[in-house]
């Protein structure tokens, strides 16, 4: 299985959107073909209804089933009335298959501030309780630090509590935007993945626009970062959760990841 994860595409009409680097990046991501894209948030910049519709339009050149989450940006401008209407629930559970992909809305209308609360720790607890082979946990704000992203501000406000429930449940993936660059890092028995900016002109420093592409190969969990510009792939993390053998090129830079 193959999932594609991106993020903080900021459709806008202003400065944020890069056209042509998205229709770069719609391109090497079709190519992925991916079993399920997920989309962590910052679909647009000011939550108006302009750029809903643009996003949608732009959106629809995404082949492939898609699970959407919104972002504090989203959320603008009375833009949380508008998301249900373009991409669905804010909070979901999905089962495909074996998989089971629990979605939450970290945002809050005009606040850049992420937090999750009881009822949604609760929904991930339902999530959990289903047992499927695979959980998969995503959301927009992160759920500890994310370096190479500067001061940090925004965390999860209650990411000591969620942090908690995902560990203790085992679940092996959680996947965030927000930050605008890619990151990975395992704390206990779970993979927390950031997706980079897909189209958004504020990038930081030298990181440009990504986006993820994870597989799932022989109980192995491969997160490959694909470099929009440059068109270049660079795998990050392999993980097995089952033996917990994990590899981390941020942080074991000269081991080879197959
Ligand atoms: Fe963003
Ligand atoms: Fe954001």
């Amino acid at each position: 299985m193959r999932i594609a994860h991106i993020s903080d595409i900021h459709a806008n009409y202003g400065s944020d959107f890069n056209n042509t680097t998205f229709e770069k990046a719609v391109k090497l991501l079709n190519g992925f073909e991916a079993d399920l894209i997920f989309i962590s948030g910052d679909l647009t910049t000011d939550g108006l209804l302009r750029e809903y519709e643009f996003a949608s339009e732009r959106l629809a050149m995404i082949k492939g089933k898609k699970a959407i989450v919104p972002g504090n940006h989203d959320e603008k401008n009375l833009g949380y009335k508008l998301f249900p209407e373009f991409f669905g629930n804010t909070d979901f559970i999905r089962y495909d298959g074996n998989l089971t992909m629990i979605g939450l809305a970290t945002s809050e209308p005009d606040k850049a501030d992420g937090r999750l609360g009881r009822n949604r720790h609760r929904l991930i607890t339902r999530g959990i309780e289903k047992k499927k082979d695979l959980t998969i946990i995503g959301f927009h704000h992160h759920l500890v630090p994310i370096p190479n992203s500067g001061r940090e501000h925004n965390i999860i406000e209650d990411a000591g509590e969620t942090l908690d429930i995902i560990l203790r449940n085992n679940v092996p993936l959680v996947l965030m935007g927000h930050r605008h660059v890619p990151y990975a890092v395992k704390i206990h028995n779970t993979l927390l993945v950031n997706a980079g900016t897909f189209s958004c002109n504020r990038t930081r420093a030298h990181f440009g626009n990504t986006f993820n592409i994870i597989d799932f190969k022989n109980n192995t969990i491969i997160v490959t970062v694909i470099d929009v510009e440059k068109g270049k792939q660079e795998k990050m993390v392999k993980y097995n959760p089952l033996d917990g053998c994990y590899i981390n090129r941020y942080y074991t830079e000269k081991k080879r990841i197959d």
